[in-house]
């Protein structure tokens, strides 16, 4: 079942300038975009610094606003509601941000960061509150005594499981991971990235993962869409694109990603030398007359890539 369909999504930021702050022009932020999620399946968004990933985050949980388009979320159009009017889908849609650091509100304990989700949406008495949280502090490999704390007292790994302990109790069926391991030391990385894909088995959640490494992406995700400049230029299932990618931009993206195997670390330092920064200029095929990616185009039942 298709939990969430993304159609023709544009989210363009109004660039004011001059003595009146009059609209100049507009950042086309994230220009055309459409993909789908199925129940239990995660979905890697991923791209370069600035190419929208975060914005169409923010978008489905209407943390901003969309210029156009359709977000269709188990299948009701969320276009149409106000911010107001998502509370209910709120609860079903939950979002773990990149910095474990600042978003977590140092004032407030532990079992107050992790309840406040919970206040919002149920009422529980104080014994059958502190037992959830216990609950969820457990499932995220906390001492339930963490509850006590102060989010200062944590190292950056487990200030990211507090955040996903938030993000679990209301029982969400969609949770958006916005580069959810990029603050963390390597070495926590695979831990966190292993414990998200337990926690998935767990609870039956549908993933929307969000990430500039490639090598991340494939290791968690079953499909892939790669953003460039605000639009998506190619997707398909993770091997597929990792094997057999086909844009330009999806090619210099893996030739990026560090090889431990000779042979694969040559071809890769070769297609490095090959692909420049100026794809526009170089690879004018892959881009339309204002250098604009293509649509999307199907080459098999799985895989789409952006070509005239
Ligand atoms: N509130 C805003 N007002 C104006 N422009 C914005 C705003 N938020 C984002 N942008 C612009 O929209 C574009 C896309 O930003 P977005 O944060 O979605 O990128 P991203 O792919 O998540 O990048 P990163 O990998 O750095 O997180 C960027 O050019 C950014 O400068
Ligand atoms: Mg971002």
């Amino acid at each position: 079942m298709v939990l969430l369909k993304i159609d023709d999504l544009k989210v363009h930021y109004p660039i004011r300038g001059g003595v009146f702050k009059t609209i100049s022009d507009y950042i086309r932020a994230v220009d055309g975009v459409s993909f789908e999620l199925k129940e239990g399946e995660t979905y890697g968004l991923v791209g370069e610094s600035g190419s929208g990933k975060s914005t169409i985050g923010k978008a489905i949980l209407k943390l901003i606003n969309m210029t156009s388009g359709r977000i269709v979320f188990n299948g009701q159009d969320l276009s149409k509601f106000s911010f107001g009017q998502m509370k209910p889908f709120r609860q079903d849609i939950q979002m773990i941000f990149q910095d474990p650091y600042s978003s977590l509100n140092p004032r407030k304990r532990v079992a107050d960061i992790i309840a406040e989700p919970l206040r919002n949406y149920q009422c529980l008495t104080v014994g059958e509150e502190k037992k959830c949280v216990q609950n969820y502090l457990d499932k995220v490999g906390l001492n339930p005594d963490s509850m006590y704390k102060y989010p200062h007292e944590f190292s950056g790994g487990q200030r990211q499981r507090i955040g996903i302990a938030r993000a679990l109790t209301l029982k969400p069926k969609l949770i958006i991971a916005d580069e959810p391991v990029s603050a963390l030391d390597v070495s926590v990385q695979a831990q966190v990235l292993n414990f998200l894909q337990d926690l998935q088995k767990e609870f039956k959640l549908t993933y929307l993962f969000i990430g500039h490494d490639l090598g991340v992406i494939r290791h968690m995700c079953d499909k892939i869409g790669v953003m460039y400049r605000g639009r998506l230029v190619e997707e398909g299932i993770s091997e597929e694109i990792y094997e057999n990618p086909q844009h330009i931009y999806t090619k210099r993206l893996i030739a990026a990603i560090p090889e431990l195997n000779p042979e694969r670390r040559a071809q890769k330092t070769e297609l490095r030398k090959k692909i420049a920064k100026e794809y526009e200029q170089l690879y004018p095929e892959y881009f339309d007359e204002h250098g604009r990616a293509y649509d999307l185009k199907s080459i098999s039942n799985t895989h789409r890539v952006a070509m005239p």
